[in-house]
Order: C-alpha cells, then structure tokens, then sequence
C-alpha cells in the first residue's frame, strides 16, 4: 500500500484528505515539482527546490518553505514505498481559503502533498523504440515558466497525440516549437543541437539544464535558439528531455520520419552521458 504525505504526515494513500476549499483545488493555485529517483536516490533535487522557490516567488506565496524538511520527506517517501526507480511528485498550494479570486492572506498555511510513482526509467521500451510527436497550437497562458498545476491544455494536447496515433504532442506558436506537453524539444541538425532559449513561453527545464552539461564532456554545440514546425520535420535527431524521460529519442514528428526511424546516435550518447552525471549527482 501507497503511503503518501500531507502536511507532515505519512498516511496510506486512501487516508490522505485535502479540503474542497483547497486553492489548488479551485483555482488550480499550486505549483509543482517531479523529481527522479535512480537507485533509490533523488536526482538533482537541489536544482528542484530552486525552481520551486522561484515558482512560488513568481506567484507571492506568503509562508516560506524548509528546504532540508523538503529534503527528509522526499527521502522518507522513497524508503517507506521502497521505489528504486521512479519518480516523487510534489505539490504547494496556497493552502485552504473561502472561494474568493482575490489570494487569502499572506500567512495562511501551505498544502503540501507529495506521492511517489515507481517507474521504469532506464532500459525502457521508448529508451529503446523513441516516441512519436504530432504539433499542436499552443493555447496556454504566457507564463509558462512557472510550474503550475494548470495542466488541462498539456493533458488535452497529449490526448489529442494519443487519438491520431503518436505518443506525444509539441506545442507550436506562429510556426515555432515551443516544448512538449509535459518535457521540453529538442532538434539536432548536422553538428548542431538546438532547443528553444527559456523565456516565459516555456518551462526550464532541470533536465535540459543537465543535458547542456552533459553535451559539454561531449563536445557537443548546444545553441538555445527557436526552431520551426518545418526545421523539426527536417532534423537528423530530435529528442526530448525531462525529470520523467530523461533523453528520448523522437523518431517521426507528424508524418515525416526522423532519420533513420530509430533514436540516432547523439540523442544516445546524450542520454548515456546525462544518465551517468545523474547518477553522480544523487540525493
Ligand atoms: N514535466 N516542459 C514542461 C511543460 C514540463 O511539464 C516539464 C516537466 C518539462 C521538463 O522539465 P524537467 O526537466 O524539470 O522535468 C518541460 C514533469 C516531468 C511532469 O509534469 O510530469
């Protein structure tokens, strides 16, 4: 059985209660995290905690959180549910409130909820096999770099992929990709590596940060700049990165066949050289 937590405590997951005058709850009000666990370790969970402070600065939550407490629970979590691969998701909320638009007070207390999810993250059949992408208009709202909860679009957009066929959808803008439903895009052509520069249109992602590192100890070029709907289509490689996907090969964008059909060759050694920095970098 699941045991989860709820605001310092660990209970089975079916125990597990939040208000229905949750913030989250009614006006989406929560942001979020997903961290990795490799070997029953957290994968640069320091840089998680980062971007969650700063998501919760964007939005003036009041009440400030403990980063080493953040840090025990995740690792109790781990340990009490036995995950050796997988994943911990992690949500704050502005807490419990009457319905009202306007943000309760400062000093109203935070929900904080985690889980873990046991995943198959290395030596899984889309390492292997790549996934498919179809594009899809962007129509979510422009602050994109938060990571909230809002995630109705990016769950109607991988829908939409499922029902013609392909495994993922990238969300485009005037003709420009701007990242995944739920993991940033990636292009390779020739000796160029490109992913869209992180502004306010996308998420920052703690995996394509890792991944610019690891394409250093390769002497790769990785240029952050947009590319097109018709450049994706073009490309020798195309990939996506995430804290759930690690580096996964993308092998057909809409109808058009990605090289070889197959994940291609730098997207591989990408993955095996951001794989190996992971693991030194565990929690
Ligand atoms: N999603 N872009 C979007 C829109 C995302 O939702 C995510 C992550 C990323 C990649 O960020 P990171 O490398 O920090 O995981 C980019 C998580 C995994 C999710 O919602 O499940």
């Amino acid at each position: 059985m699941r045991i989860v937590y709820v605001n310092g405590e660990y209970v089975p997951e079916q125990d597990a209660k939040v208000s229905i005058f949750d913030r989250a709850f009614l006006f989406a009000d929560a942001v979020y995290e997903v961290t990795s666990v490799l070997n029953g370790k957290l994968v640069d969970f320091d840089n998680h905690m980062k971007r969650l402070k700063r998501s919760m600065k964007e939005l003036n939550f009041g009440p400030s959180i403990k980063e080493k407490n953040f840090l025990n629970f995740h690792r109790e979590l781990v340990v009490k549910n036995k995950i050796k691969e997988g994943i911990v998701y992690l949500q704050v909320s502005r807490g419990i409130a009457e319905r009202d638009f306007a943000f309760p007070n400062s000093d109203t207390p935070l929900t904080i909820t985690a889980f873990t999810q046991k995943k198959k993250l290395i030596d899984n059949e889309s390492e292997k096999k790549g996934i498919t992408i179809i594009t899809i208009d962007d129509l979510r709202w422009k602050r994109c770099d938060i990571k909230t909860i809002q995630l109705l679009y990016p769950s109607i957009a991988k829908t939409e992929a499922i029902k013609k066929g392909a495994d993922d959808a990238w969300m485009t803008m005037n003709g420009y990709i701007m990242e995944g439903s739920s993991n940033n895009a990636w292009i390779i052509k020739g000796k160029n590596i490109y992913t869209r520069e992180a502004d306010n249109l996308i998420l920052k992602g703690i995996t394509r940060q890792a991944v610019m590192e690891a394409a250093k100890t390769l002497h790769y070029r990785v240029t952050p700049k947009q590319f097109t709907v018709q450049e994706a289509e073009n490309a020798d490689e195309a990939f996506v990165t995430s804290a759930t996907t690690f580096v996964t090969g993308v092998v057909k964008i809409n109808d058009r066949k990605i090289g070889t059909g197959k994940p291609g060759v730098f997207t591989k050694a990408l993955r095996n050289a951001y794989v190996k920095q992971a693991l030194k970098n565990l929690k």
